[in-house]
């Protein structure tokens, strides 16, 4: 078992990584919890799969699980959901002393790590995440929240978990595709600032998404252990560390704006095409070689990720996209703090992009055959 510590002052913990946690997740969790029965809430995907697993794993250390299953997908990050969640939880009789548990996605993560902030001021919670997204990104870092009309994660809090427990077993009934689009979350810790760690993908990230096991716990590690780095470094983003993990985000949340956040993009696909246009408009800007950009873009393409803008067959110019990211959460005092590189694991944040040029670029990306 691989085990990363998160050293957030004042709140520290642990992720726990191996294949088969799931099985063991009572007794894990076992010594952060003060009753004999335990608040767990899913998605009906997660609860089809790996209820009677986690189930039984809290049966056998004497512990009832106690369920809320809610429907699977985005839509859940709602008000409505938290509503339920939370009448729930008060159900429960869950106390600021106890731990609930996260089974799922980052949907479930961030719905119920923001319902375990504010149900009687803050109780704990532990996180199980069961997609690679979640286990490499989401799970740790304690950012959590829901979704508004006016836009996603815009209403949540910082709320650190007591424990993570990430079964890379978990993903083998992950659909290929969010496994994939996951995947592009950990490519971005490579380009971030571990060039060794990028190449390493680079021959073995084929086998992380054909299942096998040792590529899967490796890179959930490192991920974890590169995020757990910079969050610890800047836990509320305030010091612009935290924000090197938004590389290829402001590209790719422009074209999951442009796609309506529908299926038609998923998340890592959009920060995977987001990636490559970063690294293409840094060279662009006389910042990154060439033979780099080449690199990124060949394995995002390689694992059957999108790699190039046009392929994505969008109506609209860059101009268009460009407005997108005016309406990005991170603009700041209006501008907007932009991820570009000078080369691979070589990231920066860059304060003086102009808008203009980056239509410019995107215009030339859609253009390009
Ligand atoms: N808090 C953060 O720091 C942070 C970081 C990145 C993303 N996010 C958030 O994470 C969310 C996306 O997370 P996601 O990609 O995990 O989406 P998700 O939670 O919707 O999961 C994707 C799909 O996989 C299903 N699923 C989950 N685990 C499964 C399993 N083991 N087997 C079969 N099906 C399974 C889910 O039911 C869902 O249909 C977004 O809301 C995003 O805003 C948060
Ligand atoms: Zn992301």
């Amino acid at each position: 078992m691989a085990t990363i510590p998160v050293a957030i002052a004042g709140a520290p913990y642990d992720v726990r990584i191996e294949a088969g946690l799931l099985a063991k997740a009572g007794t894990h969790c076992r010594p952060f919890l003060r009753k004999d029965t335990v608040a767990i809430v899913t998605d009906e995907h997660v609860a089809a799969r790996w209820r009677e697993t986690v189930a039984a794993s809290f049966a056998a250390e004497g512990i009832e699980s106690r369920w809320l299953v809610l429907p699977a997908g985005e839509a859940t990050k709602s008000w409505e959901q938290l509503a339920r969640v939370i009448d729930w939880l008060l159900e429960q009789e869950v106390e600021r002393k106890d731990n609930i548990v996260a089974l799922g996605g980052g949907v479930i993560g961030d719905l119920t790590g923001f319902a375990a902030a504010i149900v009687k001021r803050g109780c704990g919670f532990i996180q199980i995440p069961t997609t690679l997204l979640a286990q490499v990104d989401s799970s740790v870092g304690g950012k959590t929240a829901i979704n508004t009309p006016a836009g996603k994660n815009l209403v949540g809090a910082f709320h650190q978990p007591v424990l993570v427990l990430a079964d890379p077993l978990s993903l083998d009934t992950l659909p290929a595709r969010d496994v994939r689009a996951g995947y592009a979350e950990v490519v971005k810790y490579g380009l971030i600032d571990d060039a060794r760690f990028f190449e390493w993908c680079e021959a073995n990230g084929r086998r992380l998404l054909a299942g096998e096991a040792d590529a899967r716990e490796y890179a959930i590690a490192r991920s974890v252990a590169a995020k757990a780095r910079i969050v610890a470094a800047d836990e509320k983003e305030t010091t612009g560390t935290r924000a090197l993990l938004n590389l290829g985000h402001t590209f790719g949340h422009a074209l999951e704006a442009e796609t309506g956040f529908s299926d038609r993009l998923l998340h890592g696909e959009g920060v995977a095409l987001g990636m490559v246009l970063a690294a293409r408009f840094s060279a662009r800007q006389g910042l990154m070689n060439g033979q780099d950009v080449e690199r990124v873009a060949a394995h995002i393409g390689a694992v059957g990720l999108p790699a190039s803008l046009a392929a994505l067959n969008l109506s609209c110019d860059g101009r268009r996209l460009a407005d997108h990211m005016l309406h990005d959460k991170k603009m700041d005092a209006g501008t907007l703090p932009f991820l570009l590189l000078r080369g691979i694991g070589e990231t920066f944040l860059a304060k003086d992009v102009d808008l203009g040029d980056v239509a410019a670029f995107l215009d030339e990306e859609l253009a390009r055959g």
